[in-house]
């Protein structure tokens, strides 16, 4: 695993000519591991998590309640949460740290809204840049109080005392952060809150809601919840993060001939499939076994197969099912025979960086036909070379461009890989067992 505390910015060095074969379990789903903590803090009675991702995203999210009084015990493969009921969390003493993760920052600030005291949330230089507004404008329409900097930024402070009134929100964009909040502030709120969705996107809010014994209905793109329901604690067990998976599904896909790969307990929720499916229309020979239910999410292992990939124009409706998995989709389309164009994909720009950008400033600098447009990419198969990438200090492009080595012609070292830790500890020993070569400096 990368040493956080002493490799404040590490590389990777990515050696040609390695593959992705054997069978792997990837840590716990990002999302899901989130929202654990969240909903058993609030819940009356003791939840155990299984699975839980115990990466510095979701365990900033486990400090921050413990920092609210939740008592949370941590194990190596569980974590006790002694639930406080929906107003039992106390004031912290200081600000809660969100660090790199805008699904943590976005979901607390719905729950803070209707908390009894002030909170401030701080992030590091990435989050502290990106959109708030988003989240902040419905939680004022149901009369939370929030300060922020000009720019609708982090630092943010949520002052407590409001008593929130539901509203009935039309989603501005496909975002299953802000559908979040919104039902989190919801929690709280006088009357039913209603959230209209342009198009579908995560609903693990509103399954394990209803795993704590809440009544969310979702009728097609309109989901409701009443306020003031009663949480009761229950067992979680969190699948593989199909967002992980994902980096593997393209090293398979693009191994030798003759290479298989399998993915265990991948969680195959139908809002976050799009990848599956984006991989098959180009080619890919990708198998689902084993399907089952774990806890109202699906689950399978994923049998992934070396196949020869075409470039395609990728449909639309596709991208919010698929959004955490672009950067590793361009380095299929690099892989590719032919012209893969993505459009319909602004929200890619308000990532943990700017993923278009930085994504095509690094192709191209390994020498593939990329061209960034205002709202997706254009990028002619073919040959990678080596050379040397930023990663911007965001996790999924230093993954992306270390599986793009497999098909590399020379080596690529990835500048400031350490926020890797923040969705995947220990990915590099990881891939190193599949017989990719990574490794660290
Ligand atoms: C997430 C939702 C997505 C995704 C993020 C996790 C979540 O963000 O990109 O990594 O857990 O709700 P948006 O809601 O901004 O699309």
């Amino acid at each position: 695993m990368i040493d956080t505390e002493s490799n404040s910015k590490c590389s990777f060095i990515c050696t040609p000519g390695g593959l992705a074969s054997g069978s792997i379990r990837v840590p716990g789903d990002k999302s899901i591991s989130h929202r654990s903590i969240i909903l058993s803090s609030i819940a009356e009675g003791t939840s155990r998590i299984s699975g839980f991702l115990q990466g510095e995203d979701s365990l900033n999210t486990m400090r921050s309640f413990q920092a609210m009084g939740v008592d949370i015990t941590r194990t190596d493969d569980q974590i006790v949460v002694k639930g406080v009921g929906l107003h039992g969390l106390k004031q912290p003493v200081s600000s809660l740290d969100m660090g790199n993760s805008g699904t943590a920052m976005r979901l607390l600030l719905g729950l803070l809204a209707g908390q009894s005291f002030d909170t401030t949330l701080i992030g590091d230089e990435s989050l502290s840049d990106r959109p708030m507004n988003r989240v902040i404008n419905p939680l004022l329409a149901m009369q939370a109080k929030i300060d922020s900097d000009t720019n609708g930024t982090a630092p943010l402070t949520v002052h407590g005392k409001s008593t929130l009134t539901a509203i009935d929100y039309q989603l501005p964009m496909a975002s299953a952060q802000v559908k979040s909040c919104i039902l989190l502030a919801g929690l709280y709120a006088k009357g039913e809150t209603v959230v209209t969705e342009p198009a579908p996107t995560r609903d693990h809010t509103e399954r394990m809601l209803r795993g704590f014994g809440c009544q969310v209905e979702t009728k097609g793109a309109v989901i409701k919840l009443r306020g003031g329901q009663t949480l009761i604690a229950t067992d979680i067990e969190v699948p593989a993060d199909i967002s992980s998976a994902a980096f593997f599904m393209v090293a398979g896909s693009i191994s030798p001939v003759g290479t298989e790969l399998i993915l265990t307990h991948v969680g195959i929720n139908p809002t976050r499939t799009g990848v599956i499916d984006i991989l098959k229309l180009m080619g890919a020979d990708i198998t689902i076994t084993n399907q089952r239910d774990v806890g109202g999410e699906p689950v399978a292992d994923i049998l992934v197969r070396s196949a020869k990939l075409k470039g395609i124009d990728i449909p639309e409706a596709l991208v919010p099912l698929a959004i955490d998995e672009f950067p590793v989709l361009f380095i299929a389309a690099a892989c590719a025979e032919g012209q893969t164009i993505l459009t319909g994909a602004e929200e890619l720009r308000v990532k943990e960086s700017d993923r278009i950008k930085v994504m095509a400033d690094g192709l191209i600098t390994l020498g593939v036909n990329a061209v960034p447009t205002r709202d997706g990419i254009c990028i002619q198969g073919g040959s990678i070379g080596g050379g040397e990438v930023e990663s911007h200090g965001d996790h999924r492009i230093a993954m992306a461009f270390s599986v793009a080595s497999i098909c590399a012609a020379g080596t690529i070292t990835i500048n400031n890989c350490t926020n890797v830790n923040t969705s995947f500890p220990g990915f590099v020993d990881l891939a190193s067992s599949t017989g990719m070569k990574v490794r660290i400096i």
